[in-house]
């Protein structure tokens, strides 16, 4: 798979070992940044990758700031974006299993990267089971194209 992954100056370190484990997997990684340990806004970032994904310039994006809380704020503004923060594999899981999120955030100062490692193994290693699950999703899309038209 070809992912997208992005960041704020708290997950630099975080950032480098999901790269390395994604590409120990034999997926492409395109990184947004930041790659720079000065202080910066996560939604610069969040943006980058939600726009790749929703262009589908990648397959899926993964985010990481201090909490996963802001960058996945910002990039669930970008319509066709479900962008999910986890801090376990189970919501990970679930995350792609019925919500079918086509990006996984987390904190860099909530998990640690053996952590992290097996939420992105879960999200990526999980299909999206559809039917109810496709009608709720289809919800929560209706929403958005809702909003866009308000
Ligand atoms: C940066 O200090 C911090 O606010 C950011 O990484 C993130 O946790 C925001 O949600």
């Amino acid at each position: 798979m070809k992912i997208g992954i992005g960041n704020d100056h708290s997950a630099l370190d975080l950032k480098a070992e999901i790269i390395e484990f994604l590409e120990h997997m034999g997926h492409q990684v395109i990184d947004y940044g930041t790659n720079s340990s000065e202080s910066c806004d996560y939604p610069i970032y969040g943006e980058k990758v939600a726009h790749a994904v929703a262009d589908k310039e990648v397959d899926c994006g993964i985010l990481i700031c201090g909490t996963g809380l802001g960058i996945s704020l910002a990039a669930n503004k970008v319509k066709g974006v479900r962008a999910a923060v986890c801090s376990e594999p189970f919501t990970a899981k679930m995350a792609k299993q019925h919500n079918n999120c086509n990006i996984l955030a987390f904190g860099a100062r909530v998990v640690g990267a053996e952590l992290a490692k097996m939420m992105v193994d879960a999200w990526l290693n999980t299909e999206f089971q559809g039917g109810r699950h496709q009608h709720r999703v289809n919800l929560i899309m209706d929403i958005e194209n809702r909003e866009n038209s308000r």
